[in-house]
């Protein structure tokens, strides 16, 4: 039986086990969304999990939805980068990036000059956004134009080239929660009648598009892809035909060999059984054209679940978000059975070292 604590591959990057640090939006940049040298300090902390998947960064200036979130897309920002993951792999880890690009999750005042968002809609979102205002609802989008989808595709492609050039291992494209892929996957809210409305082939045409380029630019061994069928954040409400649009989206997915698929299973943060969805369905439509692909889970594991699941082979790696916020030593917490801390909620997003850099590893004493 494969143990949880084993090394694997991921794609073309070696890890020591099969503990993956889930993405966790923290919002704790700096001035033009760099990440802070606490960002440094809090990742070192968490390096021991087989790999990080580094939180939510914008591709763009245009693919900001909150306050204070990173970016990887400019000089600025790839130099902080690098020194993050200069320190990550200094201290043994290994280290993607997350794509992101957030729809039309975003308000006016965090878009350049206070234009609308962009979206595959011009539907808002019943949703809120945290700015510099507190949390608020997000603003109306723009519907992308056709000819604009090129240039989005390329926004991905550059990102994915500034993050390897920022030293990571890889990079990991955000098409989950009610963000910018997600909304044009989902019937519930696409209402395109271009090519990349209406059929499931159509609606994940930019998914695609997006992973293609991306794998062609830094390698689709360094490049992997978020999902979360059934999640209903973000106002991403239920596909008519969920199974058979995110069925599709794998198969299409396959052939590209990429790095790994990380799936979200129920809702993100929530409850795993908010609706009914065959995720080994899923898995076994991905294998089948990528036998030797990773299979990423997360939402919810326990440390019973993650053994099991790596165990059985229902998945290759785990993916853990909150407890790694409060438990930076997470893997030899999980190895040893040791308790594990609770995370504060107040200091999830933004402010300082504070509930950031300040969970102790297991019996040592809490920093101040
Ligand atoms: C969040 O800020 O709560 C957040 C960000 C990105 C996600 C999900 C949640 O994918």
């Amino acid at each position: 039986m494969t143990s949880l604590f084993e090394p694997t591959q991921i794609g073309d990057i070696a890890v020591a086990n099969r503990i993956v640090m889930a993405p966790l939006t923290r919002n704790r940049a700096v001035a033009h969304q760099v990440p802070s040298d606490l960002a440094l300090t809090y990742y070192v902390q968490r390096a021991s999990a087989g790999l990080i998947v580094a939180e939510a960064t914008q591709i763009s200036r245009e693919a900001q939805g909150y306050l204070d979130t990173p970016g990887t897309y400019t000089p600025e920002q790839v130099a902080a980068w690098r020194k993050i993951t200069d320190a990550v792999h200094a201290a043994g880890g290994k280290m993607v990036l997350q794509l992101w690009h957030v729809g039309r999750i975003s308000h006016v005042s965090l878009q350049e000059g206070g234009i609308a968002p962009v979206s595959s809609t011009a539907k808002v979102a019943v949703a809120k956004t945290f700015t510099s205002d507190g949390f608020v609802d997000v603003s109306p989008p723009r519907a992308l134009r056709l000819d604009e989808l090129p240039r989005i595709v390329a926004d991905y492609r550059h990102a994915a080239r500034c993050a390897v050039q920022a030293g990571f291992d890889g990079v990991e494209v955000h098409a989950a929660n009610g963000y910018l892929i997600d909304q044009f996957l989902r019937d519930s809210i696409n209402d395109r009648t271009d090519a990349y409305g209406g059929s499931i082939a159509n609606r994940t045409r930019l998914l695609v598009e997006v992973m293609t380029a991306v794998a062609q630019e830094v390698g689709a061994g360094r490049t992997g892809v978020r999902l979360s069928p059934i999640t209903p954040v973000n106002d991403a409400q239920q596909d008519s035909h969920a199974q058979a649009l995110f069925n599709s989206a794998v198969e299409q997915l396959a052939p590209l060999k990429l790095a790994f698929l990380h799936v979200i299973e129920g809702q993100t943060g929530g409850a795993r059984d908010i609706a009914a969805f065959d995720y080994a369905t899923l898995r076994s439509r991905y294998m089948a054209g990528n036998p030797k692909g990773c299979w990423m889970v997360n939402n919810g594991y326990t440390r019973q679940m993650a053994l099991d699941a790596v165990a059985s082979g229902a998945a290759d790696v785990v993916a853990f978000g909150r407890p790694f916020i409060s438990n930076p030593d997470l893997v030899a917490r999980l190895k040893a059975d040791l308790p594990l801390a609770k995370m504060n909620p107040k200091t999830l997003y933004g402010g300082g070292a504070e509930g950031y850099t300040d969970y102790a590893v297991h019996s040592a004493p809490n920093a101040a």
